[in-house]
């Protein structure tokens, strides 16, 4: 495609050019948060419209939110992921809570390169960035998992937990919406022959798991540090899953980066900064980038509680969405819009 054209891809067009590959995306953002170490991305603050001040208006009320990046190296693309969250969404419509749009740019000439479904490229990045998490911080043995919140994010960590897991042989879920939960458990366990059990409550499936990831709507704490096991790796995936006292009772904090996440109403850090628990300059703070690119040792010892909060950044859907990209362009798949036909209206 030449000129002013540029390509859309639907939902389906995305999955067709390999948006679902969760051991290909993994590479991707792998490879990403290596840029990132460089010094290679560029990613102002998240722009958020929400409807209201409470605490825990976005896991009540939703909210819209616009994420921008350029990233740089082997990537060499800029884009925006806009991405609404309607929290009734599912129960109400049987839409998903989350239903996205990425735009990417070329960075040289700004035309733009695509535009496409961003639900499928944010659900998969956000299990990839676990994944990442988990290859580089978990110890590398562990047979047992467990999931809090059985929804459509539940999904791609389980992914992406079977990638980097090989050892993966239990998943304890919890979800206060029981049937979601065994619906969940019941497909999951059919796709992948893996031991899925629903659990009765939070604390029956977080005692005795290796790896913990909570992505949950909750406005408060969904566990108790109390029932960590020693050498665990916690994910939060979603906001206000992880108490404060979490970081008393854990001995690494490793987040995908600190200003976005120490910065976002809500998130882990955001809350240990407000707290007093932790100081603003992110000094008791690891980013992901350092562990990935070698310049943190990470974990230390097989006894080590680790607490991972990835807030999500721009770069995951700005890569994942050009990984897709490529691979449309080399299948033929999308169609051709245009941003105009002819000459500019002006010079
Ligand atoms: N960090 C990131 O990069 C990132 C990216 C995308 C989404 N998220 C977050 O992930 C979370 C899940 O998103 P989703 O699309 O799966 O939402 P969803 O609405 O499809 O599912 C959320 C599930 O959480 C369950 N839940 C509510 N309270 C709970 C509790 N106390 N314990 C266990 N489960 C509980 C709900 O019943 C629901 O089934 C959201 O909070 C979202 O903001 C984070």
């Amino acid at each position: 495609m030449a000129g002013t054209a540029f390509r859309y891809l639907s939902q389906e067009d995305v999955v067709a050019a390999g948006g679902l590959d969760m051991a290909a995306i993994v590479d991707v953002i792998e490879r990403a948060f290596r840029v990132k170490a460089e010094g290679q991305v560029f990613m102002p603050p998240k722009v958020m419209i929400t409807w209201s001040d409470e605490p825990g208006t976005e896991e009540k009320h939703g909210r819209i939110m616009a994420m921008p990046a350029y990233v740089g190296g082997e990537f060499d693309v800029a884009g925006l992921k806009w991405i609404p969250s309607v929290p009734d969404n599912p129960a109400r419509r049987g839409l998903p809570r989350a239903n996205a749009l990425v735009l990417l740019s070329d960075r040289e000439t700004g035309l733009p390169l695509a535009v496409m479904d961003g639900t499928v490229v944010s659900a998969m990045r956000t299990g990839a960035v676990t994944g990442v998490a988990v290859r580089h911080l978990a110890a590398g043995d562990e047979r047992r998992a467990c999931l809090l919140g059985a929804g459509v994010l539940a999904h791609t960590q389980l992914d992406a937990l079977r990638v980097v897991m090989p050892a993966l042989e239990r998943v304890d879920v919890y979800d206060p919406d029981r049937e979601r939960a065994q619906r969940f458990c019941s497909r999951q366990a059919d796709a992948t022959g893996l031991d899925m059990r629903s659990a009765d409550t939070a604390e029956a499936a977080v005692r005795g798991a290796q790896v913990v990831v909570p992505a949950t709507m909750s406005v408060q704490p969904t566990f108790d540090p109390d029932w960590l096991d020693e050498g665990v790796t916690v994910v939060l995936v979603s906001s206000l899953d992880g108490p404060v006292s979490l970081h008393a009772a854990t001995d690494l904090l490793v987040v995908d980066d600190w200003v976005h996440e120490s910065t976002h109403d809500g998130r882990y850090a955001e809350r240990l900064v407000r707290g007093g628990v932790v100081p603003a300059d992110g000094s008791q703070a690891v980013e992901l980038s350092d562990v990935v690119a070698g310049r943190h040792p990470g974990r230390t010892s097989p006894q080590q509680r680790i607490v991972v909060s990835p807030v999500g950044l721009a770069m995951d859907d700005i890569t994942a969405a050009k990984h897709v990209l490529d691979n449309a362009v080399r299948l033929g798949i999308g169609t051709e819009l245009r941003l105009r036909s002819g000459s500019p209206v002006w010079e």
